[in-house]
């Protein structure tokens, strides 16, 4: 999830877009870039490193412009480095673009220019834009950029300018934001209302595939087809606070809703057209996955939760023994392990100590040692040999939301990966399962859009008041009861306990009272009634 802010009016832009950059430097970075037309020229500056590091080179950049466009990068494709730094430009250096997202077909698009003759000089998927505006200019920036947005697949929000067409700034959206904010004689583009809420409070918030065409005495709406389209302003009264919550209350409800593109994000380019899985950089080859003898995954918290939900999948999947540890117990056994193992390290940061010590443990023993991780260049990264990264964004609320489901997705594909490489699941199989995961972005979307917060508001009031908490689940639905049960002691501050559900009845039955709130997880699957037996078990002792 990267920031974008564009600007055009009549005061010199090179601080206005910096101040916009700054403003979205909650959503992350790893390297920041500014293109400004000047002189009929484009001048542009990139610089690797937080937005500090730009800000000490600004200066390189001439302060006359009154037009320009503002990116900061949270890497996907492509290392953090000046080159994949956006805005990127085309061959020709008349068309930049900064771009949000990701394009899904960005390797076919990128071919067929470079058959066309089309030079790349970086490695992101964003350039493919630049080259694809340069190819079907014809006079309208307007019209390039609709035509690019037809040939493109994924989900992203990408804004463009040309040294033809000065005076204006296009920007269009696909399942990813975007938003307009409306000045006296100048107008802003931006991915978040934070990059120009100390300029103004008036604001448009474009659909999906309508050109947005910004200019200095308005802002014109078209569809692709070039129809016009009627847009009435907003205003809004967040604070700036607020602002970066994007309206919400706190930044993790804000990332709990930002669940659906983290997984979106994730799967992205990780499942052919027919449902194949296919994941780069794992570091084993497809002889190697078939030698593995056995499979050790090590995290702390949530992590080693996500790594719970893998263990069930990959010995479901791909009949590999696995064993699971809390990496800061892991690190000080002395466990069983050797070339024939892959450890899977799994953690949000790529930073945890207790998870790298037992990475090196791991290499030490032999094994080879596959990261799970949602940051691009952290240690763990740098120690393992190979890399599946979650595709979450940053993530700001210290108790982890967002990664947390797509850590999960992440093993799932891995383990569905290992099945057809090892031929445990017919094809077919992977196919239909593969087929589910793609529809969970969709679902998840529509549970916390309709409705959901007031359900859950109604069920905490109501329930808020108990000492404790017990949660109760079998198969998968048990790490997702630890990882709710962590969830409720680390923000409610209550006491919780999570325990296998068939447990119950050997001892943890006798810390309920009469009345005491028991949340089981039972989902349609083959536990599906042992689940409901022990939730009678559970009604019958006049509990819960
Ligand atoms: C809980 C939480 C922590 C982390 C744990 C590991 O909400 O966020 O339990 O999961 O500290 O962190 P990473 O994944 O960065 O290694």
């Amino acid at each position: 999830m990267c920031g974008i802010v564009g600007y055009i009016g009549d005061r010199p832009c090179r601080d206005i877009l910096f101040r916009g950059l700054r403003k979205l430097e909650y959503r992350g970075y790893d390297s920041a870039g500014i293109s400004v037309i000047r002189e009929g020229r484009f001048d542009l500056l990139h610089s690797v490193g937080n937005l500090d590091k730009m800000e000490s080179v600004l200066h390189q950049l001439e302060d006359g412009s009154t037009m320009g466009i503002a990116h900061t990068r949270w890497a996907t494709h492509g290392r953090p480095s000046n080159e994949n730094a956006h805005p990127h430009t085309d061959c020709s250096g008349r068309f930049a673009i900064v771009l949000n997202g990701i394009v899904e077909n960005y390797l076919a698009l990128r071919v067929r220019l470079q058959e066309e003759g089309h030079t790349f000089t970086s490695e992101t998927d964003a350039e493919v834009v630049a080259h694809l505006l340069e190819r079907s200019y014809n006079g309208s920036l307007r019209g390039a950029v609709a035509e690019a947005y037809r040939q493109m697949e994924g989900h992203f929000t990408f804004v463009a300018i040309t040294t033809e067409e000065p005076d204006a700034i296009v920007a269009v959206r696909k399942e990813t934001p975007l938003v307009v904010g409306l000045g006296e004689g100048e107008n802003f583009v931006a991915s978040a209302v934070p990059a120009f809420l100390a300029e103004t409070r008036s604001v448009i918030f474009p659909d999906d595939g309508e050109l947005v065409v910004v200019e200095r005495g308005g802002v014109d709406f078209f569809t692709l087809e070039g129809e016009p389209v009627r847009r009435e302003p907003e205003q809004v009264d967040w604070d700036e606070d607020a602002a970066e919550k994007g309206g919400y209350e706190t930044f993790m409800l804000k990332e709990i809703h930002e669940q659906a593109v983290a997984l979106a994000d994730t799967l992205s380019q990780r499942l052919t057209h027919e449902g194949v899985v296919e994941l780069e950089g794992l570091g084993l080859t497809e002889a190697s996955a078939r030698a593995l003898g056995q499979v050790v995954i090590v995290a702390c918290g949530t992590s080693y939760h996500a790594g719970l939900v893998g263990k069930y999948a990959l010995e479901r999947w791909a009949r590999i023994p696995v064993e699971i540890d809390v990496a800061s117990e892991f690190r000080y056994r002395d466990p069983v392990i050797g070339p024939n193992t892959l450890c899977v390290a799994i953690s949000q940061s790529g930073e945890t100590a207790d998870t790298l010590a037992a990475m090196r443990l791991a290499r030490g023993a032999g094994a080879r040692v596959l990261a799970v991780t949602n940051i691009v260049g952290s240690q763990a990264t740098r120690e393992a040999d190979g890399v599946l990264f979650t595709r979450a964004g940053l993530e700001i609320g210290v108790a982890a939301t967002k990664t947390f489901l797509a850590q999960v997705l992440a093993v799932l594909l891995l383990a569905l990966w290992l099945a057809e490489v090892r031929g445990t699941l017919p094809a077919r199989r992977v196919r239909e399962l593969t087929q589910e995961l793609r529809r969970i972005p969709t679902l998840l979307n529509s549970y916390l859009e309709d409705s959901a917060d007031a359900e859950i508001e109604r069920v905490a009031r109501e329930y808020a008041h108990h000492p404790f908490f017990l949660y109760l689940g079998r198969n998968i639905g048990l790490p997702v009861c630890l990882e709710g049960a962590l969830k409720l002691k680390e923000i409610s501050y209550i006491p919780t306990e999570a325990y296998a559900a068939g447990e119950m009845k050997h001892g943890p039955i006798a810390l309920l009272d009469q009345g005491s709130p028991v949340v089981v997880v039972a989902t349609d699957s083959h536990v599906y009634d042992k689940v409901v037996s022990n939730i009678q078990e559970v009604k019958a002792r006049g509990r819960a």
